[in-house]
């Protein structure tokens, strides 16, 4: 097939969380199955270093001018040919600034729905447009639109292009990583997409009442993640768990009725990971490297990091690893609350992340509080967090809701062993310990605690470290089969391809 992602984040390009990794990876993994796959998303340039990420892309010297947001806006497309895949960016005055893809030290950038429709409309033209290696990719493609940044592409082709003729052939699918974040704006701003006026209805949307939160949500906005879900051929979401939750009043963040209505359409595809960039016999970013066969080095990348951190170095003492956004998504006002009695014990806890200012100072002031129990590392650090994941003896996450989550699965292969609160891709991916099963050996990768409150949390820490400081056979059997189990994105790109298969079998959802 020939298959266009259009995603606001790609890595090593651009990445804030797990949306980075997926877009990043997969692709290379569509591309090495005998597919032609171009990822489009912007080319940030923020004046720091970062931008040397870009250096490889040339200038493919092709302008298109998009009508929106009451103007003309002429968008060029930079091109990097690597592992197989055409990485397309979509450039534009707006996507050079400091800060990060959606946002500075300020808050979220006020003009996201101008940036992101520009990237949606960039990308329904590149197929058409950009002589990749020579040809276009034409107007059979598959589109991949991840996250509501893309939303706009599936609502584009059915009322943009279809009615013209174009694109006939194509089809879409709208792949959820976190429906959290929907794009919702003002009714007002439904002028910005440049779409006709009849199709407001694909985006308009009333805020449910429990869901305002704000003055400002008076009930009447556009959703651009509800338009996709409304003309999207199907709809994917990172974990089959996450995809039944959604449909659900507690998972749907207001949109559970629309989604349960296109249950025919709704699955999950687990994600994998990079196993080359995270494979601990190899990892550049740690100190020991260590395999299922020699697991000695693990020890060596604890002693490093207590070292490297500050604490007192004690290679026996549990230690206990975070490394995420500080956001509500991941728990951490219950980490927060579970903390002063965690650290009663005779453990060792570090925390890598950044994200609300709250938790970045609560951190601070616990390192304060507890120096010789806690570190907590506020920033965005990849070499860090690889040395986290290989250092630390269990790895916490007690996410609200997880669409997939990344950390665990990278946990499991160091094998460092999860606690999670049993949601989403968390609950999918971590099997919890059951010393009785296969004959006395064991069964199980981690805990996945629920429901998710500070006293399950803090006893599935409990029995994890009890197991961890008394029964050293059962640890070493859960870090094997979590480091045994199969992690690449073949298994996925496999499912994804029965997907694309399906969705060529039917007519276009909205013609
Ligand atoms: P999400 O996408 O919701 O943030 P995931 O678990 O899917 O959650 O992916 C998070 C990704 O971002 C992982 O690759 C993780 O290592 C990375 N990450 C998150 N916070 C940090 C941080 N502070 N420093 C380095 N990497 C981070
Ligand atoms: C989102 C989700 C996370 C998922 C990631 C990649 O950011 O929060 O659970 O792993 O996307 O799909």
């Amino acid at each position: 097939y020939n298959i266009v992602f259009v995603t606001s984040e790609a890595s090593p390009y651009s990445k804030t969380g797990g949306l980075g990794d997926v877009c990043g990876s997969l692709p290379i993994a569509l591309a090495a199955r005998e597919h032609r796959v171009m990822v489009v998303t912007p080319r940030y340039l923020s004046g720091g270093p970062s931008d040397k990420k870009f250096a490889g892309a040339v200038d493919l010297d092709c302008r298109i001018k998009v009508s929106c947001s009451g103007g003309v806006h002429e968008v060029a497309f930079f091109h990097e040919y690597r592992a197989g895949v055409d990485w397309v960016f979509v450039d534009h005055p707006s996507f050079h600034r400091p800060g990060n893809p959606y946002g500075d030290a300020y808050g979220a950038f006020g003009d996201n729905q101008f940036r992101f429709t520009l990237l949606s409309h960039a990308a329904c033209e590149a197929p058409l447009v950009l002589p990749l290696g020579g040809f276009t990719y034409g107007e059979k493609c598959l589109f991949l639109a991840n996250d509501w940044h893309a939303g706009l592409v599936p609502v584009l082709l059915a009322a943009k292009y279809r009615p013209y003729g174009v694109y006939k052939d194509a089809r879409s699918v709208v792949v959820i990583h976190n429906l959290a974040h929907q794009g919702v704006e003002p009714a007002s701003t439904y002028n910005n997409f440049g779409l006709p006026p009849e199709w407001y209805g694909a985006l308009g949307w009333v805020f449910p009442t429990w869901a305002r939160t704000h003055a400002l949500d008076t009930g009447e906005a556009v959703n651009i993640l509800k338009g996709a879900i409304v003309t999207a051929d199907r709809i994917l979401t990172v974990s089959q768990g996450y995809s039944w939750e959604i449909t659900t009043p507690e998972g749907g963040n207001g949109l559970h009725e629309l989604l349960g209505s296109r249950k025919s359409v709704l699955n999950g595809i687990t994600n994998g990971i990079d196993v080359d960039e995270w494979n601990p016999s190899l990892d550049e970013h740690i100190p020991s490297h260590y395999s299922l066969d020699d697991l000695s080095g693990k020890i060596e990348c604890k002693i490093a990091l207590q070292r490297e951190l500050g604490l007192p170095v004690r290679p026996d003492c549990p230690l206990i690893g975070f490394v995420g956004r500080l956001d509500y998504q991941k728990g951490i006002d219950i980490i927060l609350s579970g903390t002063p009695d965690l650290l009663q014990d005779d453990v060792q806890f570090i925390m890598l992340g950044s994200g609300e200012k709250q938790y970045e100072d609560w951190m601070r002031a616990t390192e304060a509080t507890f120096k010789d129990k806690f570190r907590g590392w506020v920033g965005f650090n990849v070499p860090i967090s690889h040395r986290i994941t290989a250092g630390c003896d269990i790895l916490l996450m007690p996410s609200r809701f997880e669409p997939c989550g990344l950390n665990q699965l990278y946990a499991m292969r160091y094998g460092t062993i999860p606690v999670v609160h049993g949601t989403g891709g968390l609950g999918d991916t971590v099997k919890t310990f059951n010393p009785f099963a296969d004959e006395g050996k064991g069964e199980g990768t981690g805990w996945a605690f629920k429901p998710l409150t500070r006293e399950t949390m803090l006893d599935a820490l409990w029995v994890a470290i009890e197991t961890y400081r008394k029964h050293k056979s059962s640890w070493v059997g859960l870090m094997k089969r979590g480091m045994e189990r199969d992690y690449s994105w073949d298994n996925a790109a496999v499912q994804y391809e029965q997907v694309f298969k399906w969705v060529f079998t039917d007519p276009p959802y909205v013609s």
